[in-house]
């Protein structure tokens, strides 16, 4: 029989046993909730004794809980609260209102504007301490963030004297999210809003949200798909989106929605939506003035017209400009913006697809009121996984130009490829439109600068990322693709940042700070991106993925209801070669680039050779610089793409004792089918090239594993996030 003292001794030896388990462990099972902030022991976090912060307002509340949080997890103690220094190693946040201290300290804040702070060593009666001071509330959270990071990413609290403020305006999250929950392109499962509970369930996860992305400096969410649904307009939603707006408020989110253009029709029962009817322009005045009772700062309205069949201002025969400029008419009086995307293309055009946004707003350039941004996607045609940057950035002197990323990787493997988009998005930013002689680069027309001549003062300047986030776990459907949102809020607050030391920081905070862990995750991000291009659209091709839902390879695509929805009409492969001739002998796209940017890409011999198909229709043995010819290289990087995700794998595999068992064995599994994806890429698209120009592989080369025929029957009628 057992007894009960048999029994206690069972469960304390299990304990024990358990507990030695754990010790011999990394860390802990972790499920990556909780993001970059996970606030784990860190050495310099001990010389934190005390905190000086008021809780006075939501936000300065909302500061000084997370610097007692990150402080208490990684000292291990819960500092101490005072109103004033009584010790050495104090830590001040606030305002010259919110704090004596700081007010006495008479600092010199006027570069630091609304969002902006200092985090300086300062020595206050007689006490060395730190000092995180700014104008407004939220730039002191956003300096309790930064000051957080720093401690997490192992550096000392010695000399710091750090000065930031915001180079971009509105750094905004796009979600494409339905009121169904569920999210176009999404493939981290539903979304995080969940409209029925609202507006009385308020998931604790929302709050969640905001501090993860004001903790990157993010201050503003679109909430619905740009194809949108006009209900969120509609009453009912607005109670739910006002205590979204609520929860986010302290942590500096505004929100904006999605608008559909042809709303006052479908819930204000007018019979037009035509943008210069009186009755029209009343309805969104009014319905302007009801949203912002619901939400006092509200932000505006993200618009798709005219795109993919949503409906527009051009279906009365009036222009962008018109419709845009009665929205933003709508929301002047309050404050709110316009962002009305420039993704517009016509499949009655017989254009190249690449061109039409160009040629639709070039004209419209200095038509738009000063609340509008038009927003523009880094390159012509969608997201690729790489295109040049587009045309239209450097090209409107007289417009805020807004940069619309995408952070969900629709064209880019989805969640389980691990693929870091911050080279992706430095590539866009860095590049020279030459609009201003050199150094005009993306990210000046972006934070204004580059025109700043031509712009009213204080035209707005935005960057969007479309949201990656959904109601998994661990939100963005991978630990890797954590990442890509982390870099994008960093780059949004200051587009010049290296995406390498964006890495840095983020591998650290989630990961672990020991150098030999985090050198080779780095190294392993920063070639990631460039092994997707690889195996999936090498030398300047794009748009080969399947039909719909995007998932895998379809070189093959052909036919349907519209042209510039194939492969075919991009790659343009035949017996004699392969690409798209956008050159002065083709389409002439390179004509809407500035002439020294349009002579570069428009000449074959001197066009980066990574938008080499791009721009050119070349023949199979055209000679590449490697001394290859073209469809040697073709296969050379297909299988190099496929080689790095071996690479990575190994890597990966290496690192097992420095990550927790839970989320390295994911990782672990996603590399595994990221592997087989890679080669299911390279090798349909090597068989279907075969196919077309008849040639051997190049000496050493493995042939694809099945014909043709079976790569082309696959089919995934379920395959997540399908528009
Ligand atoms: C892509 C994407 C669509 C999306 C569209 C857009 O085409 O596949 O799902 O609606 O971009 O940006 O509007």
């Amino acid at each position: 029989m057992l007894t009960v003292s048999t029994a206690l001794r069972a469960v304390f030896a299990g304990l024990c046993l358990l507990a030695a388990g754990l010790a011999a462990a990394p860390a802990l099972a972790e499920d990556g909730y909780e993001l970059w902030l996970r606030y784990r022991p860190a050495t310099h976090a001990r010389a934190v004794t005390e905190l000086v912060a008021a809780a006075a307002t939501p936000a300065q509340a909302a500061a000084r809980a997370e610097l007692l949080r990150g402080l208490a997890g990684m000292s291990g103690h819960r500092p101490p609260l005072s109103d004033t220094v009584t010790r050495t190693g104090a830590v001040i946040v606030g305002t010259a209102a919110s704090s004596p201290v700081v007010a006495r300290l008479r600092l010199d804040t006027a570069d630091l504007g609304r969002e902006g702070y200092l985090i300086r060593s300062v020595v206050v009666d007689g006490y060395a301490a730190t000092i995180i001071a700014a104008n407004e509330d939220i730039g002191a959270l956003y300096g309790a963030f930064h000051f957080l990071r720093l401690l997490q990413t192992g550096q000392t609290l010695d000399d710091l004297d750090v000065l930031e403020a915001p180079k971009v305006q509105l750094r905004v999250l796009d979600h494409w999210d339905n009121l169904d929950r569920f999210v176009e392109r999404g493939y981290a499962g539903a979304s995080i809003w969940d409209w029925h509970k609202l507006p009385d369930w308020r998931d604790p996860r929302y709050t969640d949200y905001a501090r993860a992305n004001a903790s990157v400096g993010i201050n503003g969410a679109v909430l619905n798909n740009v194809n949108a649904n006009a209900l969120i307009l509609a009453p009912m939603y607005l109670e739910k989106v006002a205590a979204l707006a609520d929860v986010f408020r302290p942590w500096g989110i505004r929100i904006y929605l999605s608008a559909r253009f042809s709303a006052p029709i479908e819930i204000g029962g007018l019979q037009t939506a035509d943008p210069l009817d009186p009755t029209v322009r009343r309805w969104w005045r009014d319905k302007a003035d009801e949203i912002y009772r619901h939400v006092p700062d509200f932000g505006g309205f993200l618009v798709k017209a005219n795109s993919e069949g949503q409906p527009g201002p051009q279906d009365y025969g009036r222009s962008h400009a018109d419709g845009a400029n009665m929205l933003a008419e709508a929301l002047a009086a309050h404050g709110g913006v316009v962002m009305w995307r420039a993704f517009v293309y016509s499949n009655e055009q017989p254009d190249d697809r690449a061109k039409q946004a160009y040629s639709e707003f070039v004209p419209l350039d200095g038509k738009f009121r000063d609340n509008v941004l038009v927003q523009v996607k880094n390159g012509a045609i969608d997201f690729q996984p790489r295109e040049p940057f587009h045309p239209l950035f450097g090209a409107m002197p007289r417009t805020p130009l807004m940069m619309e990323f995408q952070i969900t990787k629709e064209y880019l493997g989805f969640a389980t490829h691990l693929a870091y988009l911050g080279p992706l998005y430095e590539e866009t930013l860095r590049a020279d439109t030459r609009a201003r002689g050199e150094g005009s680069t993306v990210a000046k027309v972006i934070d204004g600068s580059l025109h700043a001549d031509n712009l009213p003062g204080g035209a707005p300047t935005g960057m969007a990322g479309v949201a990656n986030i959904g109601a998994d776990r661990n939100w963005s459907g991978s630990h890797f693709d954590q990442a890509n949102w982390y870099a994008f809020g960093r780059l949004a607050w200051n587009p010049q940042l290296s995406s390498q030391a964006i890495a840095g920081d983020w591998v650290r905070m989630t990961f672990s700070n020991d150098s030999a862990f985090v050198r080779p995750v780095v190294d392993m991000m920063m070639a990631s991106r460039e092994a997707v291009v690889d195996y999936m659209t090498p030398l300047g091709l794009h748009h080969l993925m399947g039909r719909g839902h995007h998932y895998g390879p379809g070189p093959w695509i052909a036919g349907g209801p519209r042209a510039d929805w194939t492969s075919v009409y991009y790659h343009r492969a035949d017996e004699d070669g392969i690409g798209f001739d956008r050159s002065a002998t083709g389409s002439d796209a390179v004509a809407q680039y500035a002439l020294p940017v349009a002579q570069i890409f428009g000449d074959a011999e001197r066009v980066p050779e990574k938008f080499l198909l791009w721009f050119h229709h070349l023949p199979w043995d055209h000679d590449t610089r490697s001394g290859r010819t073209l469809w040697h290289e073709l296969v050379h990087r297909y299988t190099r793409g496929v080689d790095t995700v071996m690479r990575m794998r190994a890597t990966w595999d290496g690192l097992k004792g420095h990550v927790d068992a839970e989320r390295h064995a994911q990782v672990a599994a996603f590399l595994t089918i990221q592997h087989k994806e890679a080669h299911w890429w390279r090798d349909a698209s090597i068989a279907y090239w075969q196919r077309i120009n008849g040639l051997p592989l190049p000496p050493g080369e493995t042939p694809p594993p099945r014909p043709l025929e079976y790569y082309e029957s696959l089919e995934f009628p379920y395959a997540p996030g399908g528009g």
